[in-house]
């Protein structure tokens, strides 16, 4: 029990400031500002707070790829580079397994999954590049026939900071992927925890600007906190500006680390909230240097000549 307060003076002894108006706190990220508190306090782990901008280290390939180049053993790949980034983007399995539950760091949970990569990413017949392309084999379930993966109390006793689901606009189980989305939306939402949606892309889907203005404008209406998707090398700031809610990037496919660290620099002028990026880290030539590189244009204001100097010199001395 607390001591007595034995001021009899009372008003004269106490200071209540009543000649200053309470501090109305502002909220740093965008289109987050009217959020309860414990998804504020969530997503302010996830994105800095100082910058705005998230380093989000994306190695949840496995859970439709299995032993993807550079994940086959997380434990000696991913637990160097978990000290210098946000946010670590998993699936369960590899948390409970490999991460240690001492760790700062947010987490990302994998939260939609159910195909292969050996199934086709859609049934869909057409041309592409001038050449007549069919998709699909009968009988098999196309990537986008997707289900939610984890049950909202499961996501919580992994202390997850934001659930992440796998959206097909234009595919066909496009009405399946959204409601995956909008169900783990609804549940997150009881506990204050962040949904991100996750821009699929396909054979079949082109990776343009109208297509990302579409797919991500789409999820952050129904309700996602942070949309992911990929850059375009052509009117990105259209993407990012018609998108309520945070953009990070996906890496994609592994490129030279100077291209990557142009792409996530680009991107971030063009209004994204940071990268949620995998391989082209984890399979950098030296995934730490590559790390702190992506940190440095990221959170420090480097421009990709000045992070890829960083990047040859943390090389060189390793
Ligand atoms: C793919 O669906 C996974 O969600 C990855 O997290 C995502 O593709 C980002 O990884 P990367 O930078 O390797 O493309």
């Amino acid at each position: 029990m607390a001591d007595l307060d034995t001021s009899t003076a009372d008003k004269q002894d106490k200071e209540y400031f009543t000649d200053t108006p309470q501090k109305v706190p502002d909220f740093f990220l965008k289109g987050s500002h009217q959020y309860d508190w414990g998804l504020k306090n969530r997503l302010s782990k996830v994105f800095n707070p100082k910058t705005g901008r998230t380093i989000m280290l994306a190695f949840d390939h496995g859970y439709f790829m299995g032993p993807t180049t550079g994940l086959e053993r997380v434990d000696q790949t991913i637990l160097p580079l978990e000290p210098h980034c946000d946010c670590l983007m998993l699936t369960r399995g590899i948390q409970r397994s490999i991460i240690p539950a001492s760790t700062q760091k947010a987490i990302a949970l994998r939260s939609s999954g159910g195909t292969s990569m050996i199934s086709p990413m859609d049934e869909w017949e057409g041309e592409l590049d001038g050449k007549a392309l069919k998709l699909g084999r009968p009988g098999y379930e196309p990537l986008s026939y997707e289900d939610t993966a984890v049950d909202i109390e499961e996501a919580i006793r992994l202390n997850a900071s934001v659930l992440a689901v796998q959206v097909f606009i234009g595919s066909q189980h496009e009405r399946r992927s959204l409601q995956n989305l909008t169900k783990t939306i609804d549940a997150a939402a009881r506990y204050g925890i962040a949904v991100m949606g996750v821009t699929a892309v396909g054979r079949a889907m082109a990776r343009t600007p109208k297509y990302f203005r579409m797919a991500t404008r789409i999820m952050a209406e129904l309700g996602c906190h942070i949309v992911k998707c990929y850059h375009t090398d052509e009117e990105f700031e259209t993407v990012t500006s018609c998108c309520p809610v945070p953009i990070v990037i996906a890496g994609g496919k592994k490129r030279p680390e100077l291209d990557a660290l142009q792409m996530a620099y680009d991107a971030c002028e063009q209004g994204a909230s940071g990268v949620d990026m995998g391989r082209n880290i984890f399979q950098a030539d030296a995934p730490v240097p590559m790390m702190k590189a992506v940190r440095g244009v990221v959170h420090e204001g480097m421009k990709p000549a000045e992070a890829f100097q960083l990047y040859n010199d943390l090389k060189n001395e390793a």
